[in-house]
């Protein structure tokens, strides 16, 4: 693939996500009102934030105007779930599941989709993908249960990744729109076996105003490559969580800063130039 079509889909993957953001498929549906006093809270310290920031460093007009503009371009780029989901969303992450004593979580990001298609029978299936993915094979086993040791024989895995090119299926034009996407019930015990291959790293684009940001500061735009789950049981907190593969360059410099050693992988290589992976999932209870 030439590095021009590679940039010309991830700058349409960057801006489809805020298409999916404000679709009937929207999160925001489900959101109540903020209470006025909490707005005015959190407005507040956030401009203070910023205004102190400006007194720190004496921020001068022009960057004043360069810092107007480029927020101008976020929007108009579609950028903003990459802009919050890259640099903010791990802190929102980290205090919502802090009180948790079973698995530890991770970002959603930009690209979920729900109701992915169902591909479980007895726990064992195979995510859907074309007869040509591209690679490593990937035989996870594992299973679901609850911080007492219970098996959560009603959980459910959903798995969603990058192809080994670094893209999401319904982001990125020209995929099968559940490439690499799939719902896995649990079988007895709470036990998965689930196929798929691994996904490559992951680039923030770098054509948009993101993009922008990343070179103005001279910084990198990687995310290690990575595998996203939700996992649910009724009666327990939904887990949230990407898993990581060792020797990545990018699982000590995440751009979005959502590595954790519990979510490292140890997958280990077979003779047929597969790999099998053993990770489980433990669950805290809705308090
Ligand atoms: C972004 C992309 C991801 O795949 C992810 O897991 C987190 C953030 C992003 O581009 O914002
Ligand atoms: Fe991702």
């Amino acid at each position: 693939m030439s590095d021009k079509i590679e940039v010309a889909t991830a700058a349409a993957s960057g801006a489809n996500a805020t298409a999916h953001f404000t679709s009937d498929k929207s999160p925001y549906d489900a959101v109540k009102e903020t209470p006025k006093e909490r707005v005015s809270l959190l407005a507040t310290e956030v401009l203070s934030a910023i205004h102190d920031t400006i007194r720190k460093h004496h921020v001068t007009y022009d960057e004043y105007i360069a810092l107007k503009a480029w927020l101008i371009e976020v929007g108009e780029d579609g950028e903003w779930p990459l802009f919050l989901d890259v640099w903010v969303e791990h802190v929102v992450e980290e205090v919502n599941t802090s009180h948790r004593q079973g698995s530890k979580g991770a970002i959603e990001g930009p690209y979920y989709v729900p109701n992915a298609p169902e591909r479980a029978t007895d726990g064992v299936g195979t995510i859907p993908m074309r007869d040509d993915e591209g690679g490593t094979p990937l035989v996870w086993t594992g299973t679901v249960t609850a911080v007492d040791g219970t098996p959560l024989e009603d959980a459910k895995v959903e798995l969603w990744h990058a192809d080994d090119d670094g893209f999401y299926s319904q982001f990125a034009p020209g995929l099968p729109e559940w490439n690499l996407r799939g719902t896995f019930s649990v079988g007895a015990g709470g036990a998965f076996e689930i196929h798929t291959v691994q996904p490559a790293p992951y680039q923030i684009p770098t054509d948009g105003s993101c993009g922008r940001l990343i070179a103005a500061a001279g910084w990198h735009a990687w995310r290690p490559a990575h595998l996203h789950v939700k996992v649910s049981a009724p009666g327990y907190e939904l887990l949230t969580a990407q898993l990581y593969f060792p020797g990545d360059p990018h699982n000590d410099d995440d751009i979005a800063q959502a590595v954790k050693p519990e979510l490292l992988l140890d997958p280990r290589p077979q003779p047929d130039g597969s790999a099998t992976v053993d990770y489980s999932f433990v669950l805290d209870p809705v308090a």
